[in-house]
């Protein structure tokens, strides 16, 4: 695990482009830990907030936990829900939540897109004091990067990005069928009842969604110059355009442990 570098315009990138969740996502996490509108629920790693404002409605209150400050301050801006707070923190800093919250105070944790990041064998085991009965810890999935799909349009992206920063690209970011297999064996023998819900949609992106979500997804070394940005824009149209239309299949991968 490498420190990830969410911060300046990558933040700005992640809020504007990044994939959202669809209320079916919700609508299971709901079902699978009965969530009710006196819940609370924590969504660590929650960036600029993509999971967090689709659960607000359902609950009675999100925390929304991030390491990186910069895309606190962008979830903060982009969201008119009134029961969400912004908590600056990382995964190590569960012990701490406990004694502040007390035990037993949240219906669920989420980790969406962010489990690569942390040790998920103590994230797991220094959860389950924090959860209800019958609450539970979901690691989400947003689906496959858009350079490693399974298109002609996405392999062409992927050999301009590889081009682009000199090296190849293979890093899933735990959407993979291993590191799921060691989640779900991890959650299992942390004492969790494990569960997975798929959730699966289709959209059409525009070139500049696309590119959008390639700098969302770019450490800010790695960022072209501004000025640079709009013939690195031409670039990729002229590299995936010819393969169009821009479709992708997301599915999203909720797997779920019971306490
Ligand atoms: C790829 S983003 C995911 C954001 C959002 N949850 C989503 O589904 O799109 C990963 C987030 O995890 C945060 N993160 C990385 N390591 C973390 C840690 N150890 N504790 C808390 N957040 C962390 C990063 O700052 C970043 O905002």
């Amino acid at each position: 695990m490498t420190a990830p570098a969410f911060g300046g315009e990558v933040s700005d990138y992640y809020q504007r482009f990044r994939r959202g969740y669809p209320p079916e996502v919700a609508d299971a996490l709901v079902g699978v830990f009965g969530l009710m509108r006196d819940d609370v629920v924590l969504d660590l790693g929650c960036g600029t907030g993509q999971l967090t404002r689709v659960l607000a409605p359902r609950v009675g209150a999100v925390l929304g936990m991030d390491s990186e400050p910069d895309m606190l301050a962008e979830a903060r801006r982009a969201t008119a829900e009134p029961n969400i707070g912004w908590v600056l923190g990382a995964d190590t800093d569960l012990g701490a939540l406990t004694t502040a919250l007390g035990p037993g105070r949240l219906g669920a944790v989420t980790v969406a897109q962010a489990l690569h990041w942390m040790d998920h064998e103590r994230l797991f085991a220094a959860v389950r004091p924090l959860l209800r009965a019958g609450g539970g810890v979901a690691v989400v999935t947003n689906g496959e990067p858009l350079w490693l799909q399974d298109t002609a349009w996405s392999a062409a992206l992927r050999q301009l990005m590889a081009d682009h920063l000199g090296v190849p690209l293979h890093r899933t970011c735990g959407t993979d069928a291993s590191s799921q297999e060691r989640y779900r064996e991890a959650l299992s023998a942390a004492g969790y009842t494990v569960d997975l819900r798929v959730v699966d949609y289709s959209a059409t992106l525009t070139v500049e969604e696309i590119v959008g979500g390639v700098f969302s997804a770019m450490s800010p070394e790695q960022l072209p110059a501004p000025a640079a940005r709009p013939e690195f824009t031409e670039r990729v149209r002229r590299a995936i355009e010819p393969h169009g239309p821009l479709r992708e299949r997301v599915r999203v991968r909720i797997l779920t442990g019971v306490r």
